[in-house]
């Protein structure tokens, strides 16, 4: 499963890139609106970090506008992927943008039959937003356990994107079903390092070595 980072924040991206670990990169307009700075100028700088998908959303919400937005901004880079809300236009958008060889990402995806049109339409990826189901009592990852079954059934090429990650077991039941990717913030990333008996652990092997060198017979380093 490809990891890719949920944010656009330039020492989050940094941080995360360095353990090696990340793939690609989520942004949205919430996101974006937290850093304060220039858009076109904040993607650039996410591109020149990652050498990988960039999700960028578009903010137009009729089909013309939306293809128009998305032109101009996948002209930034090469490795930039359009980020489209589903609805009509968006589909529209999407069976139109994809055509011209433009990648996107349907965003906003909450249902399987969601899934099903952001693949017919040709979408390069499909964000399936897991935490806002849990959010209001419905199994997220049911939907994208659905979703990627529909996917298998019709040999889709589009990739599903669990997104809206909140906690580890999110990233733990999507690679346990096959998704592609999995788009984590931050914190989340940082917790899935984490786990009390690695440290105890680590601990008692470090403090173990300390009394074989107390010993003087521990090879030096
Ligand atoms: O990138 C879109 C998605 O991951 C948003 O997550 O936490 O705002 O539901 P959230």
């Amino acid at each position: 499963m490809k990891i890719f980072i949920d944010t656009a924040n330039i020492e989050e991206i940094k941080e995360a890139t360095s353990w090696g670990i990340v793939q690609g990169v989520t942004t949205n307009p919430t996101l974006v609106s937290r850093e304060r700075r220039p858009f076109k100028e904040l993607v650039e700088e996410i591109c020149s970090i990652v050498d990988g998908p960039i999700s960028v959303e578009v903010t137009a919400t009729e089909v013309e506008e939306m293809v128009k937005e998305g032109e101009e901004i996948a002209s930034w880079h090469p490795n930039i992927v359009l980020k489209i809300p589903m609805g009509v236009e968006g589909i529209k958008a999407v069976k139109k943008l994809s055509s011209e060889g433009v990648k996107t990402n349907v965003t906003l995806v909450f249902s399987p039959n969601q899934a099903l049109l952001a693949a017919e339409a040709g979408a390069t990826y499909a964000s399936i937003f897991v935490g806002r189901l849990d959010d209001i009592g419905q199994d997220g990852m049911e939907v994208v356990e659905k979703s990627l079954q529909i996917y298998r059934n019709y040999s889709f090429t589009t990739d599903i994107i669990v997104a809206s990650v909140r906690h580890p077991l999110h990233v733990l039941r999507a690679a346990e079903m096959g998704a592609p990717v999995a788009t984590v913030p931050f914190k989340v990333l940082e917790a899935m390092f984490k786990h009390p008996l690695t440290d105890i652990g680590l601990e008692r092997f470090l403090s173990d070595w300390e009394k074989l060198k107390a010993l003087k017979i521990a090879p030096e380093k």
